[in-house]
């Protein structure tokens, strides 16, 4: 099967100062279309790092992160970019809404070609329908990651990122929004999460940890 991501003993370090910090210690990791991966592990083991990696949001010090077949160290920053912004969907904890924006415009935002149509339809998919005009003050907390993921699908991505989606929700939201990933996951998207809550991993095909920058199956 095709690899949709794959990294090849990446490293991580951080310099502050004379301080240097490995955050990714030769990690190997690949996902397959279709696929879906929680990544568990303590505070500070390199989870966001490796997500970061994974959405070309920084590049890797040393090895490789290749995303649909790209070593992405080997394009040019504008195709860099590109291909973040076509290819991956992000979610974060705090769901980074924009609040002056509507449901609708927060999902049109990223999109290489504003289609309301579009944005109407991926926001009903979510289980928004009828709240296209409402603030994301307007909205629950689970209404908002929602409306995140949706922005996510926006591009229709290779790959969905999603740093603890469920971190800020209660259990009942948390389970929504994990059945939805699990729905959208259903339907052939590819998808990781990083997430602390094994309630929220259940519903990855698969669960893999982290310790020490380094992943273990
Ligand atoms: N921009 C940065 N500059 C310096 N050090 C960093 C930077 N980002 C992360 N680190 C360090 O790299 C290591 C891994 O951090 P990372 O954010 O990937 O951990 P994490 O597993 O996501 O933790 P958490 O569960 O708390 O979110 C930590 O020691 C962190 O302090
Ligand atoms: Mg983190």
């Amino acid at each position: 099967m095709t690899d949709i991501l794959n990294i090849k003993e990446a490293w991580k370090t951080y310099k502050m100062g004379s301080e240097e910090i490995n955050a990714l210690q030769g990690v190997n990791f690949n996902v397959e279309k279709g696929g879906f991966l929680a990544v568990m592990g303590p505070s500070g083991s390199g989870k966001s790092t490796l997500l970061h990696l994974a959405g070309i949001l920084d590049l890797p010090t040393k090895g490789e992160v290749s995303i649909g077949g790209e070593n992405v160290s080997k394009l040019s920053g504008k195709k860099q970019a590109h291909l973040r912004r076509t290819q991956i969907g992000f979610v974060f904890q705090r769901f980074n809404l924009l609040n002056q924006l509507t449901a609708l415009e927060n999902v049109m935002l990223p999109m290489m070609k504003p289609d309301k149509e579009k944005a109407r339809e991926i926001l009903d998919r979510v289980g928004l329908k009828g709240k296209y005009d409402r603030l994301p003050t307007q909205l629950s907390g689970g209404e908002e990651q929602r409306v995140a993921i949706a922005r996510a699908l926006a591009n229709d991505p290779l790959l969905i990122l999603a740093d603890e989606p469920t971190g800020e929700l209660d259990t009942t939201n948390s389970k929504m929004i994990m059945e939805l990933l699990g729905d959208l996951n259903q339907e052939g998207m590819t998808i990781i999460i990083v997430t602390h809550d094994p309630m929220a991993a259940e519903f990855a095909q698969k669960t893999v940890q982290m310790r020490d920058g380094k992943i273990y199956e």
